[in-house]
């Protein structure tokens, strides 16, 4: 940490905080951990325990931190909490890096985008997979041409026997939705980022609990509370694009699937070629993309991971729910 560090404190300090966000911010060079929010006590005793400093100021609620002197604010708290956060937070003066979704409709993403741009803000949403390796590599080859003339997408985002257990997201009140805004919102953003996000039109959508509310389904991870399992376990959907491309996405936590779809993956397919990028589930490098954020705070931006960038994930995701629900295809734009 140097006298020019940004400052920057941590909203939600549950797993992902723990596991990315808390040891990047005391790690790298030039920021400076300077405060805990979490509205569990436990969590922030936790969080505390696993920094170097072990007694930053903690506070219970999110406008207090920002009240507070700093930069720039890491938002990890359940999806539905992220929208109220994210725009308290601009308008507290703050850079914010958002854990992915962003939010959960394109409304709140737009009003999320308006909040950050008229104050010069930085506004990131966290996408750590598009910084791996395998990712340069398959916007190298799209660059290249690869693919050519693309002419339809293959978006996977596989689990076979492992539900999540945590209530933020298996409870629709703070999850907003299930596998397709947890998992699949990661492969949506990596197939949309590749293509270099060609313009939506429509959707269509199903989700289904299927193995959620199933007292005998064994998971992974262990076992979580059925009654509050109100999220789709499975989801599959449909998209068209303006210039012809389709897209097909599936996603599931649970599932007879074979093991070797397992995963976040999706395969451009075009006149020339086929690029495909697959994650599997072996964790990514994340650093660099809290090196990302830093830089752009410094350079005066652009967002490594834009909101520009991040509404049609969420409008695609938002109008697949909407689809399901009325059970006809829904234009976008
Ligand atoms: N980018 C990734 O690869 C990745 C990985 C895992 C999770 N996530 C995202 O991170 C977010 C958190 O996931 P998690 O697994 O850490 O969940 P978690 O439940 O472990 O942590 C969330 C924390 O937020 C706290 N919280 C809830 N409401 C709050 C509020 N209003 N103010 C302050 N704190 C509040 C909870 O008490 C909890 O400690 C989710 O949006 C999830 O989608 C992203």
């Amino acid at each position: 940490m140097s006298s020019s560090s940004l400052r920057l404190g941590v909203i939600g300090t549950g797993h992902v905080a723990r596991r990315a966000h808390l040891p990047a911010w005391t790690t790298l060079p030039d920021a400076e951990l300077v405060a805990l929010c979490d509205t569990d006590p436990e969590a922030l005793d936790a969080a505390q325990r696993c920094i170097p400093q072990r007694s930053l100021p903690a506070f219970d609620n999110a406008r207090d931190l920002l009240a507070a002197d700093m930069d720039a604010v890491s938002v990890c708290t359940p999806n539905m909490a992220h929208f109220p956060i994210v725009l308290a937070a601009l308008e507290a003066g703050k850079h914010v890096l958002c854990e992915k979704p962003l939010c959960v409709t394109a409304d709140e993403v737009k009003a999320l985008g308006a909040a950050a741009d008229k104050r010069g803000l930085i506004l990131m949403v966290r996408h750590p997979l598009r910084f791996g390796t395998s990712a340069r590599e398959a916007i190298e080859s799209m660059r290249a041409g690869a693919a050519g003339e693309v002419r339809h997408v293959r978006v996977r985002a596989l689990r076979r026997d492992r539900i999540p257990t945590l209530p933020g997201l298996i409870d629709r009140t703070l999850a907003g939705g299930g596998v397709a805004l947890d998992l699949g919102v990661h492969a949506l953003d990596m197939a949309l980022w590749l293509m270099d996000f060609p313009r939506v039109t429509a959707v269509t959508g199903t989700v289904q609990t299927r193995y959620g509310r199933d007292p005998d389904f064994v998971g992974r991870w262990g076992g979580w509370d059925r009654a509050r399992f109100t999220v789709e376990d499975t989801a599959s959907g449909h998209v068209r694009f303006d210039n012809g491309v389709t897209l097909s996405i599936e996603c599931a936590w649970a599932g007879d699937f074979d093991p070797a779809e397992e995963g976040l993956s999706c395969t451009v397919s075009g006149d020339r070629g086929t690029v495909h990028w697959a994650a599997g589930e072996s964790p990514e490098p994340s650093q660099p993309d809290f090196a990302a954020f830093l830089a752009a705070i410094r350079t005066g931006g652009p967002s490594p991971v834009s909101w520009r960038e991040a509404l049609p994930s969420i409008a695609i995701l938002e109008g697949l729910y909407r689809s399901a629900q009325n059970g006809r295809e829904v234009a976008l734009y």
